[in-house]
């Protein structure tokens, strides 16, 4: 049996931080009431010449160094986002151009903070299908550029960044065949829509837009969301929560991701929180938190990792793997 196996990881993160005491500047709010209802006490927020497609090319130069590997290597790039560089060329082919890549293919998936989710499944069904060997795989986001920045009820939940891993098709006969991405689990329901949208688009208003989102509405939604789609990967596997080694939820809300650790019964020692730091940060948020915990030595080669999102459509989708 062929397995996708993460081979590398990389993250990059704009370089200007935005504190909750500098968004009391822009708009009505306070550093406790950000901190109490969503955990978020700073975001990073990109500046000029820092496009999506750069802060996936960095991320994706990070991640195939620490692959040992080259763009040569590579034969498919899927680019999570919901914030492209242009309505087209996709954000994977601007990125696959950054690397001086010209050979196989790119390509973007948009299911808004669900999106790294939809992409790894995307992967490792190329890989296990055949039709491709080593797959870039990135989340990367400039949600700050479709803000509306004078809704304090959404301006200050969100932030910007990028992350990125290789994924190579390894045959299950060899030593490490339990390694690799073992279920994937995608949900959508667009009867939700109004619940969280941009209210912009080439075909609709010829305007980027802006984001919108009944954020009460969301909330009441996402656990029970989260954990039926992680149900289904349970039963898929047979793992039970007590297996996993970390748990690398999509990092909207504080709130959102201990009630659902709560509820799975995992404990708080093995949930990877980075939204305290980096905000929401849509698609690029699982792999901006698996690359903070790989690269600080809490992921370790062998680990159990529980992924899971769900974001705007809606979408929600989870994925357990072994590192
Ligand atoms: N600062 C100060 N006060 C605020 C702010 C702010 N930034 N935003 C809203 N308020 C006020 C409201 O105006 C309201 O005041 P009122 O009572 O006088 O009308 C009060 O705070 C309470 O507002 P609610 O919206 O009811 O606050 P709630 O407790 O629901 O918290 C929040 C809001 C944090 C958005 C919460 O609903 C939430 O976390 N929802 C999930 C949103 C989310 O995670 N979305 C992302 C998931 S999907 C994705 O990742 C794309």
């Amino acid at each position: 049996m062929i397995r996708s196996v993460v081979r590398g990881f990389g993250a990059h993160l704009p370089e200007r931080i935005m504190k909750n005491s500098d968004m009391e500047g822009v708009v009505e709010t306070s550093d406790e009431w950000i901190v109490q209802r969503t955990g978020i006490r700073q975001r990073h927020i990109a500046g000029e010449g820092e496009t999506t497609a750069f802060l996936g090319e960095m991320a994706a130069r990070a991640a195939l160094e620490r692959a040992a590997m080259t763009p040569a290597d590579i034969d498919l790039i899927i680019c999570a986002t919901s914030t492209p560089d242009n309505t087209f060329p996709a954000t994977a082919v601007n990125i696959q151009n950054r690397l001086g890549m010209h050979h196989g293919a790119a390509f973007d998936v948009q299911a808004v903070c669900s999106g790294f989710i939809f992409a790894v499944t995307t992967a490792d069904s190329y890989i296990k299908s055949g039709l491709a060997r080593r797959v870039l795989v990135i989340g990367a986001e400039t949600f700050s550029r479709i803000l509306d920045w004078s809704d304090r009820t959404t301006c200050v939940l969100f932030g910007d960044g990028a992350g990125a891993i290789v994924l190579e098709a390894e045959n299950g006969e060899g030593t490490t065949a339990d390694r690799g991405v073992l279920t994937t689990h995608l949900r959508s329901d667009g009867a939700h829509r109004e619940k969280l949208y941009v209210d912009g688009g080439p075909s609709t208003t010829g305007t980027v837009g802006h984001l919108r989102m009944q954020g009460r509405e969301v909330f009441k939604h996402a656990v029970g969301m989260i954990i039926d789609v992680i149900e289904a990967a349970y039963a898929a596997t047979g793992v039970s929560s007590d297996d996993i080694d970390w748990f690398v939820p999509h990092q909207a809300n504080r709130r959102i991701i201990d009630a659902s650790a709560r509820k799975l019964g995992i404990d708080d020692s093995k949930v990877v929180v980075t939204v305290d730091h980096h905000g929401n940060t849509s698609a690029a948020s699982i792999p901006l938190a698996l690359c903070e915990a790989a690269a600080d030595g809490r992921i370790k080669k062998g680990d159990l990792v529980l992924l899971e999102a769900m974001g705007g459509g809606f979408t929600w989708g989870s994925v357990i793997l072994r590192w």
